[in-house]
Parts: C-alpha cells; structure tokens; sequence
C-alpha cells in the first residue's frame, strides 16, 4: 500500500467543493462517481456518453495526458464545452495528479 494519500478536489454542480479521496489507476469519473457524487457516466467509461464532462482547473491542464481525437470527437456532443473540458473518464488517476481540481459540468436534462 502506498504512504501517499492521493485525492482530488471536486467542485459540485451548486459550488460546493469535496475532497474525494482516489487511488492510482482509477478513473477520475470513478473517484467521483464512487465518492456519491453526482455523475452520470452512463456508458461506464467507453467513451460512448460524454455524461462524465468535467472542467479542469486552468493550473492542472497541462499535466494531463492530452485529448484523444476519439475524446475530442465525443465532447462535441456535451454541453457547454469550454476549453478546460475533459471526459473525466479518460484521465487516469497518478502521482503526479495528487490534488487535481475538477468541477462537474451541467447535465443535458
Ligand atoms: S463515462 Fe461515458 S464517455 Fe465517459
């Protein structure tokens, strides 16, 4: 087991911010969505939904692993994409990530 508590921070949809405890190799949508947190995440993580739409915090967006065209393609179809939006599925939990801010994007309906 690791020494290191790894967590992010997780603004909710009415500002309220959570720290959510998070485990190396899980998906930042899973710490969210297992941490009870409201996120839809309909296909699981299959890049089929864009139901997991986060907002990365500006200081964090460049230690992420870049956009796949597949990610890219598929957050077309969420709602208000900015430029600090990321399918929150496709970002693995790291080290280096310890402390990463997301906010929950607004739902469809
Ligand atoms: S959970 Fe469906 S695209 Fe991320």
């Amino acid at each position: 087991m690791s020494d290191t508590e790894l967590y992010i921070v997780c603004t909710d949809r009415d500002g309220e911010v959570h720290t959510l405890p998070a485990l190396e190799g899980w998906r930042i949508m899973e710490i969210i969505r297992d941490n009870g947190l409201p996120i839809k995440a309909e296909c699981g993580g299959a890049l089929e939904c864009a139901t997991c739409h986060v907002y990365v915090a500006e200081s964090w967006l460049d230690r992420l692993v870049p956009k796949s065209d597949e990610e890219d393609e598929k957050l077309d179809e969420a709602f208000l994409v900015k430029r600090t939006s990321r399918l929150s599925c496709q970002i693995l939990m790291r080290d280096d990530l310890n402390g990463l801010e997301v906010t929950l994007a607004p739902e469809t309906d």
